[in-house]
């Protein structure tokens, strides 16, 4: 008799449901080396790439996690060669395009963040389009990070407090926690649980700078065309190994 093959549709039963992320994030690393691997163009990378991230969505749903934020395109991106930028503007245009329809079946609610005013016109209007029909579903949220940078966010939320202060609509010692996270574009969204990085570099990248101070990190030498539902699961089940402790005591020792 064969074995019955292992779909993972449904929570692996080692997993607790109760201490699953709330919100994970990625950083979609090695798309070039796969396609390198496979004797292909770069390119063919981040169209597999593409079918990774629609399935992790997927899987975000099947196993119930809320939130998934993905780093697409980087404020450093743009110092690629000319060729694989064209290709990615395009090939995110034509994602959104294509997907609307199963994010409404899905109830997905996409967002952006990053400075979206630098991206060509076609794909603003398509980004707008898809914000715009996916805001009232109820299911999983998507965050897609298109030409963003932590550092940038952080600069940016800087000057908008600082000209509140100068309005005198604030004062400096007014200025928390809460006042700063209202003015990142994740105002209002909670923080990652688990910061997933594949192809092994250790490095944050100026992804989510402000948000991840909490975050635990998981790092895989999977290349980002290979991330399955193996692989998430293994990283999950890493995640719900680790002591969180937020600077106090674990609870072992508390
Ligand atoms: C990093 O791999 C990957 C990217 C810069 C692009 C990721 C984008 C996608 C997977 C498409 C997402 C689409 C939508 C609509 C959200 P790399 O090129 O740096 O790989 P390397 O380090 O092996 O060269």
């Amino acid at each position: 008799m064969t074995a019955k093959p292992i779909t993972l549709h449904e929570l692996p039963a080692d997993l607790h449901r109760d201490r699953l992320p709330q919100h994970v994030a990625v950083i979609m690393d090695g798309n070039g080396r796969w396609a390198k691997n496979q004797g292909l163009p770069r390119i063919m990378g981040h169209r597999r790439g593409v079918d990774t991230l629609k399935d992790m969505l997927r899987c975000c749903k099947d196993w119930g996690i809320g939130a998934l934020t993905a780093y697409a395109f980087s404020t450093e991106n743009w110092g690629r060669p000319l060729e694989e930028v064209d290709f990615l503007m395009t090939l995110f245009e034509r994602v959104l395009r294509q997907e609307l329809r199963e994010m409404m079946e899905e109830d997905v609610q996409i967002q952006f963040i990053g400075n979206l005013s630098a991206l060509p016109h076609s794909l603003q209007q398509e980004i707008t389009r898809s914000v715009e029909e996916t805001r009232h579903n109820k299911g999983t949220q998507f965050r897609v990070a298109t030409n963003y940078g932590g550092r940038q966010e952080i600069l940016e939320a800087c000057r908008a407090i600082a000209t509140q202060v100068q309005q005198g609509h604030l004062t400096p010692d007014q200025i928390d926690e809460a006042i700063f996270e209202r003015h990142l574009y994740t105002a209002g969204t909670c923080d990652p649980d688990l910061l997933i990085r594949t192809s092994g570099e250790m490095r944050i990248s100026n992804f989510l700078l402000w948000q991840v101070a909490y975050a635990e990190i998981y790092v895989t030498n999977a290349l980002w065309p290979d991330f399955d539902r193996s692989e998430f699961h293994r990283a999950l089940s890493a995640y719900q190994a680790r002591d969180r402790r937020f600077g106090k005591l674990s609870s072992a020792r508390s």
